[in-house]
């Protein structure tokens, strides 16, 4: 495949560029003017297009000519991208861009969702079954760009694959999220306090999230996909595994009242993505003691 990547500098999409160029894929990746690419320099099977996605460089796409399109790019700044104006922005750049990417041949398009945009139950989230009702801004531009895609590939004639993100984490994540908090915490000696320690997500490995992305690419499957692995972790799981590993399982509490927690369950139905091959490979355990490794040496 000849993959026109977008956020191809951010967690998730580095990832999907090391696995995707190393299978020997043609990976043409988006890169902000002024940004480095330095921890994936151009080589063999990828090179970097310098644009935005509100100022593609479409004179070099088309020269490119890709026939598939992942799209990452998003704001996704924690603390401010769940309600930040800027959500509406990137649905209005990602339509006018994957349309764009459609005229100049490209006929496959997966781009990435999330799991916030389902109403959430006590139960797996399923595709087809599930209720959307995004909360936040975020959710709903998410939302709003699939529906908006959707109408424009039975148009345009491509196939288009929406994939809802559930939790991925490991190397490379922003500082600010769940897992390497508590390990920055527990490294300084601090008590890690769990407010809400009964609250179960699913979280996925990011190797094993950007080999989903690419079985999906890969594949000729269509709509919305959960790439999330099907299994559930507590919050208080999680915390004793990273604490037992650094050998500070005392420095973890629970808060005397659990705060409210909106996102109590968060656990994708994973059949859809398991019937296309794929399998995690990285057990929590493994995936956690790798970023410890790397946020602690
Ligand atoms: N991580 C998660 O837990 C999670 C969960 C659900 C869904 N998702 C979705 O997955 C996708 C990737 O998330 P991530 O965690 O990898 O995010 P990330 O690490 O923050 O990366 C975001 C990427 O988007 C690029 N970008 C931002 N604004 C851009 C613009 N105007 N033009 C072109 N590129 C731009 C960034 O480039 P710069 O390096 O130049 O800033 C970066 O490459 C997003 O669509 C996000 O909504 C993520």
């Amino acid at each position: 495949m000849r993959i026109l990547l977008t956020g191809a500098t951010g967690f998730i999409g580095s990832a999907f560029l090391r696995l995707a160029s190393g299978r020997g894929h043609e990976v043409v990746a988006l890169l902000r003017p002024g940004r480095l690419a330095a921890s994936l320099p151009p080589a063999g099977h990828r090179r970097w297009l310098i644009g935005s996605l509100a100022e593609p460089p479409w004179d070099e796409i088309k020269r490119v000519e890709p026939d598939t399109c992942v799209h990452a790019a998003w704001i996704t700044t924690p603390g401010v991208y769940l309600q930040s104006p800027e959500n509406h922005h990137f649905a209005k750049w990602s339509e006018d861009f994957i349309c764009r990417a459609c005229e100049c041949g490209v006929r496959r398009v997966v781009a990435l969702g999330t799991c916030i945009e389902y109403q959430m139950e006590s139960r797996p989230l399923r595709e087809d079954e599930t209720p959307l009702a995004p909360m936040t801004t975020y959710a709903r531009c998410k939302n709003a760009l699939r529906e908006v895609l959707t109408e424009a590939a039975k148009r345009g004639g491509f196939s288009l694959a929406w994939c809802r993100i559930f939790y991925p984490y490991g190397i490379g994540e922003h500082p600010q999220r769940l897992c390497s908090v508590m390990v920055q915490e527990l490294a300084r000696g601090e008590t890690v306090v769990l407010k809400t320690p009964h609250s179960t997500k699913d979280f996925i490995h990011i190797d094993d999230l950007a080999a989903a992305l690419l079985t999906v690419t890969q594949s000729n499957a269509s709509g919305a996909i959960n790439l999330g692995t099907g299994k559930g972790t507590t919050v208080r799981h999680l915390a004793q595994t990273i604490a037992g590993l650094m050998g500070r399982e005392k420095l973890v509490v629970e808060a005397d009242s659990c705060a409210p927690d909106p996102l109590s369950f968060v656990v994708a139905d994973a059949s859809k993505l398991l019937a296309l091959g794929w399998r995690p490979q990285i057990e929590l355990q493994d995936g956690l003691a790798r970023l410890i490794r790397h946020l602690t040496q």
